[in-house]
């Protein structure tokens, strides 16, 4: 199911909407925020998904980073979660053992205390969080702020969409896995620190609707456009040569079905949209900034440890949402 879909699912359903709810389904901001007092809102978000590596340390970190990443996006500062957990009656309890090890190693990380959970039965494993941060209700950021003239910074290379699916299908060689795996694991925690000492005017995290639809979603709700280079997206090794042989998830299709009329393809399309359309797991933050000490922030970022961290392109005066790529 696809973006488009999806709101049209959500859009027709009318929510009980308290006077606290700071932000709500309807703003499809990457966490919800409930404002408790005049100097602190909660920020509350939930994903999970099947394994998307062998490993079930990784696969376990990885679906506990990626759901604690929408807290940091919006510059808050994850404290609690609860583990959701489905899992077969046929697969060894050692396995589930390891899933939870690699989530509460990931938490421990973070600094966020699991405070309990609930398992259901299922065909295949799934895994993930619902977690619960902080933020100052007036400094939150949140992914509708993005104004004409900045920078557009992405903090991990893309391309784990494309890895995932090699591993899958025997595809993907042994670097490109481990290098896909060590980006998803890390934890947005460091980049959201340092994108809050620049006073960002927008962000939002790179996950499932891939570069060009999270994108898409910031610029659309900022009211503005933007300009991507494809030469200066980071990608993962391997990841282009994957797209060469054919070997994209099918999430891809959804995605570009939503993006269609919204790009302006400058580019060779056929082979970049697959990229830029690429459903990312535990992706990096795409943060709006304006463009003085967009250097130093970039800097910031690549010694913190995010090195892979770029400037992509800029937002633009344009019809709300839409993206040209070019070269
Ligand atoms: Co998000
Ligand atoms: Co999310």
């Amino acid at each position: 199911m696809g973006p488009g879909d999806l709101d049209r699912v959500l859009s027709s359903i009318s929510l009980f909407r308290s006077k606290e709810v700071q932000f709500g389904a309807e703003t499809r901001g990457d966490a919800g925020a409930w404002q408790i007092s005049n100097d602190l809102s909660l920020l509350l978000t939930i994903d999970f998904f099947a394994p998307v590596v062998d490993d079930p340390f990784d696969y376990g970190w990885i679906a506990a980073t990626n759901a604690m990443s929408d807290v940091w996006a919006m510059g808050g500062s994850p404290f609690a979660a609860l583990n959701i957990v489905g899992f077969p009656d046929n697969q060894p309890r050692s396995t589930l053992q390891r899933i939870l090890l690699g989530g509460a190693a990931a938490c421990r990380e973070a600094k966020v205390s699991i405070l309990g959970g609930h398992t259901v039965r299922d065909e295949e494993p799934k895994y993930g969080l619902a977690v619960i941060g902080k933020v100052h209700p007036r400094r939150m950021i949140t992914n509708a702020g993005a104004r004409p003239g900045d920078v557009l910074i992405l903090t991990k290379p893309i391309g784990t969409g494309l890895i995932t699916t090699g591993i899958k299908r025997g595809m993907a060689p042994p670097a490109s896995a481990h290098s896909a795996v060590r980006t998803m694991k890390r934890l947005n925690r460091s980049a959201s620190e340092t994108m809050l000492r620049f006073s960002p005017h927008a962000c939002t995290d790179v996950t499932g609707f891939g570069l060009l639809g999270h994108l898409h979603q910031m610029i659309h709700a900022s009211g503005c456009g933007a300009r991507i280079h494809v030469s200066k997206i980071p990608s993962l090794p391997g990841a282009v040569e994957l797209l060469a042989k054919n070997c994209f998830p099918g999430g891809t299709g959804a995605n570009l079905s939503f993006l269609k009329g919204k790009i302006d393809w400058k580019t060779d399309r056929k082979h970049d949209e697959i990229l830029l359309a690429d459903p990312q797991t535990s992706g990096g933050l795409l943060i709006a900034a304006r463009p003085v000490r967009s250097e130093q922030l970039l800097a910031s970022l690549r010694r913190a440890g995010d090195r892979s961290s770029r400037i992509i392109g800029e937002v633009v005066r344009s019809r709300p949402g839409r993206i040209e790529v070019l070269p």
